[in-house]
């Protein structure tokens, strides 16, 4: 059974993750605004794993006997200057998550809540990788500068994203 403290904690986690694919999504629509279709297809990949991660938390909460209270959503950031903005600020976003996730696994720790613990590794190491593919990406965008034959180049690249089709299949077998 989960404590009302993890309870909270983890519905207040559900919020940011739909959160961050509202914000993905806001930021595939710029991408789509300035003719960046394979950068637009990367964001609606990112949009869909957040959903994805939303529901592994929703699931969680029904598995451990809890109860699912969804939150409103914020407005997302609606202006980009640039692609590099965009990274910037979706680098800043995922480290801001980490945080919110080493905080959940801190409390299931203080708590002894050994199922959240083992729950939330999953989290922990999606971080790295949420994280590593921004950083990825934003390094890339810096170098190009003002190329723009080459930051088509990127474009046709990030067009190649595949969907999240395991992240969906842990979520669906739960
Ligand atoms: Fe759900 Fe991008 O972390």
């Amino acid at each position: 059974m989960l404590s009302k403290r993890m309870e909270e904690a983890i519905n207040d986690q559900i919020q940011r993750e739909f959160e961050s694919a509202y914000i993905y999504l806001s930021m595939a629509a710029y991408f789509d605004s300035i003719n960046l279709p394979g950068f637009a297809h990367w964001m609606k990949i990112q949009f869909q794993e957040e959903q994805a991660h939303a529901l592994k938390f929703y699931e969680f909460v029904y598995d451990r006997g809890g109860k699912v209270v969804l939150k409103p959503l914020g407005q997302p950031p609606v202006e980009f200057q640039s692609p590099v903005d965009a990274f910037e600020q979706t680098m800043a976003h995922e480290r801001r998550i980490t945080g919110h996730i080493n905080d959940l696994y801190a409390l299931a720790i203080e708590e002894k809540d050994f199922a959240s613990q083992s729950f939330l590794q999953w989290f922990v190491e999606e971080q790295v990788e949420e994280e590593k593919n921004a950083s990825d990406i934003l390094e890339m965008l810096k170098r190009v500068g003002d190329h723009y034959h080459t930051l088509l180049m990127i474009d046709r690249e990030l067009a190649q994203r595949p969907a999240p089709a395991e992240t969906q299949a842990d979520t669906a077998s739960e």
